[in-house]
């Protein structure tokens, strides 16, 4: 539906066909804001994500049509050409960087492209659109652009051209992304390792506030200035060698207390905890625990919620109510300041907790929050 969707908008502002494109939005099991510190992600592509169609237009300028906008803009590929409209960058700044890596290799494109990821739902509809891009451009021109490389190209995008300054976590899992595993990433070496998850017995569901938090991105500027803030205090106290906070536990912690703020102190606790709890969860995994790995994504949202400070008031009451059903496992998922829980729910309780859910939040709230069942998916691909 999609694809027709999208090619009839390609028709009407570029006449012919192209070849088409899809990406990737994502969940993750759990490791929240620990990407940017070097520490353990574990993330999941899913069946909701971004489509294009694409073909090179034999000019020096890119032609793009957003349908679920209904908005075109056009730009060349110096810095200067930069289009105002924020979606827009997104592609703009794939081609920048893409450019800043292989130099003067691009060609002007049409494109119309559409997604059924949510917008500021946490379910990384920007990192769905970079990879989409960025995978296309170098399929079709033949870069020989590597697969971490171009999940770096949309993470620059954000850095540069967004005013994100993000993990790799998003782009990781919408270009790697495979159907039916998730994907423990250690974001200081890069090695990773698939686990294939079919919890018997459980779903994995997503519940969406749909709030959205206007200063989401500034305030996420702040958490990692906090880190890094701990990170130097640490490194001046006697510990050089230390990198990211990945590199520091809780007894060299405790050596900078009342040397960085009270605040910051809170983040890099959280932080220290989460890379620890996705190692946890991922041996409680290889053992078919589930109930371990739910007590741990309640840890998380405990403490993303009270020491890493990105929940609000929807979220911790979809978390409570999880609790309060008997539900496994339930936590804020992704940058946080709204957006989802997500929800690892026992089979024979699931549609008693998605009714109640919606039952208790729109009387508190006044508005339903919208319910996603999780689908493991692939990542960024050709389409045939
Ligand atoms: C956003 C960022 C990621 C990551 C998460 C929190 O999704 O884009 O890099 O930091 O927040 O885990």
């Amino acid at each position: 539906m999609m694809r027709e969707k999208i090619h009839e908008q390609f028709q009407k502002h570029f006449g012919g066909s192209g070849e088409f494109y899809a990406s990737a939005g994502r969940i993750n099991l759990i490791g929240e804001h620990t990407d940017y510190n070097g520490g353990f992600v574990f993330p999941g592509a899913i069946d909701k994500g971004m489509m294009a169609e694409i073909r090179l237009n034999g000019t020096d300028r890119v032609r793009v049509y957003s349908v679920d906008l209904e908005d075109s803009a056009e730009f060349g590929f110096r810095e200067e050409d930069a289009p105002s409209a924020s979606w827009a960058r997104y592609v703009f700044g794939v081609c920048r960087e893409i450019i800043k890596r292989c130099g003067d290799v691009l060609k002007g494109f049409d494109a119309a492209f559409a997604g059924d990821v949510p917008l500021g739902a946490g379910m990384s509809s920007s990192a769905a659109l970079e990879s989409t891009f960025a995978f296309a451009l170098n399929d079709m021109l033949e870069l020989s652009i590597d697969k971490f490389e171009l999940a770096r190209i949309g993470q620059s995008t954000e850095h540069n051209y967004c005013g994100v300054n993000c993990g790799i976590m998003d782009q990781f899992a919408s270009i790697f992304g495979k159907a039916g595993s998730l994907i423990r990433l250690d974001c200081r070496s890069m090695e990773y390792k698939y686990f294939p998850f079919h919890p018997k017995g459980y779903r994995l569901v997503l519940l969406d506030s749909v709030v959205k938090h206007e200063l989401a991105s500034s305030a996420y500027n702040r958490r990692r200035a906090s880190c890094e803030t701990v990170v130097t205090a640490v490194k001046a106290a006697g510990h050089p060698s230390v990198e990211y906070l990945r590199d520091v536990d809780m007894a060299m912690l405790a050596e900078v207390k009342g040397k960085v703020s009270d605040e910051d102190y809170m983040r890099a606790e959280y932080v220290i905890e989460e890379i620890q709890r996705v190692l946890d969860v991922c041996d409680a995994l290889e053992r078919d625990d589930y109930e371990t790995v739910g007590a741990k994504m309640y840890e998380t949202h405990h403490g993303m919620s009270r020491l890493y400070e990105v929940s609000c008031p929807e979220l911790d009451f979809l978390n409570d109510l999880a609790r309060e059903c008997g539900v496994t496992g339930s936590r804020v998922m992704g940058g946080g300041f709204g957006g989802c829980t997500i929800n690892l729910v026992k089979d024979e309780l699931y549609d008693s907790f998605i009714s109640r859910a919606v039952r208790d939040f729109s009387a508190k709230f006044g508005h339903e929050p919208k319910v996603y069942p999780v689908v493991i998916s692939d990542g960024a691909r050709k389409l045939e």
